[in-house]
């Protein structure tokens, strides 16, 4: 999740009144009355001196009472950051056309998938939807569609319905990160801009000359990064859902990684045990509901002399994650292997005390 519209400060040359700083108040109050201080840009001081900028330089009169008050006022050209130009948040936006008691739910920031914004909609705010998204609109300038949730992630595809409430009528779009570019159909095949510094951080993990079976691929963000940081490697990504399969084959053209990256539209397990049993030097398991299911099927892609898994899956506040390693060791155990946990983190919040959390572990 990303804060909604930001913007940076420039530099600009200009004219200014150089006072020592037990004037810096004086001055101010002078050149606002004289109507020449510059109100766009900010004063700056350093140790000794106050640096007021002003419109214009000072007529003669206007010097001559300078001069009667501030005796030892230099006229001088600065180097001003401008006023931070603040964009009007969407609360200032929406003035006067929500109720006031509303403003409290408004979202403050939003999932940004390519120049796709997606928020959360909380059901008092339904009927300004429009209105909200018009705002994020205005807002955030790289955004051209915004969309809205209108349930949970889902069934065997894990995918969601969204309304658009402005902008493009469209859910498709392109996501960049680390480098890598996603054609992505949110509302077609599951794709998290959450989840980039974890896919970054599996492929910086993978060693050239490695075969990977990434189990759950979605579009593809985990293979196709792997394949751009590596120079010989073999993925193999799988997915049961046929449009992310597609998307898959549009992205490894799009990154042209071709060589490497094979995609199999399929069932994980039923795609192993037909023709992937014991390639593998590193299982990706990204199907967090349900990866336990898939642990034998891991251990099954896995070389006999063993490799690494990633595991992923969820945890609340009422689970613990020695539970979640001892299930994950004994689902490994009950396959006639062993487990050695090298590392786990949480990867994301993902509802108030539930994490989705990553196992890193060495199968022998
Ligand atoms: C959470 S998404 C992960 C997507 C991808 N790894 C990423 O980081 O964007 C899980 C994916 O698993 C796929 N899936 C679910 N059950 C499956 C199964 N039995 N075999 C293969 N893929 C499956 C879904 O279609 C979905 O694309």
């Amino acid at each position: 999740m990303r804060k909604l519209a930001d913007s940076e400060p420039r530099l600009r040359k200009s004219v200014c009144l150089k006072v020592p700083k037990q004037y810096g108040e004086k001055t101010l109050a002078l050149a606002n009355g004289l109507k020449i201080l510059n109100n766009r840009i900010e004063i700056q001081r350093d140790q000794d001196f106050v640096y007021v900028p002003l419109l214009r330089k000072p007529s003669g009169d206007e010097s001559e009472d300078l001069k009667q008050q501030i005796a030892d006022y230099k006229l001088v050209a600065h180097i001003f950051p401008e006023r931070k130009k603040r964009e009007p948040s969407i609360a200032e936006l929406l003035e006067n056309r929500l109720p006031p008691h509303l403003f409290a739910g408004l979202p403050h920031s939003a999932d940004f998938v390519g120049d796709i914004a997606i928020i959360e909609v909380s059901p008092e705010l339904e009927t300004y939807k429009n209105l909200i998204g018009e705002a994020i609109l205005k807002t955030n300038k790289n955004v051209r569609t915004v969309l809205a949730k209108a349930g949970a992630v889902s069934g065997t595809y894990r995918v969601r319905e969204f309304s658009i409430i402005a902008g493009e009528v469209r859910t498709e779009t392109i996501h960049k990160e680390y480098g890598s570019q996603y054609y992505v159909d949110v509302a077609k095949a599951y794709f998290s801009p959450r989840l980039s510094y974890e896919h970054n951080r599996v492929a910086s993990l993978v060693k050239e000359g490695e075969t990977v079976i990434d189990l759950f691929s979605g579009v593809g963000p985990f293979a196709i990064q792997i394949a751009k940081n590596h120079e010989k490697v073999k993925v193999y990504a799988v997915d049961a859902n046929p449009h992310a399969i597609e998307y898959l084959k549009r992205n490894i053209r799009l990154n042209r990684v071709g060589e490497k990256v094979h995609p199999i539209l399929g069932d994980a397990r039923q795609v192993i045990d037909e023709e992937l049993s014991g390639v593998a030097d590193r299982v990706i398991m990204n199907l967090p509901e349900k990866a336990i299911e898939f642990v034998d099927t891991s251990c099954k892609a896995m070389k006999p002399s063993g490799g690494i898994a990633h595991f992923y899956c969820f945890v609340n506040a009422s689970d613990s994650l020695d539970n979640v390693k001892g299930r994950f060791v004994e689902a490994v155990e009950k396959c006639g292997k062993k487990a050695e946990i090298l590392f786990f983190r949480r990867v994301r919040a993902t509802a108030p005390y539930e994490w989705q959390i990553v196992l890193d572990a060495r199968i022998h």
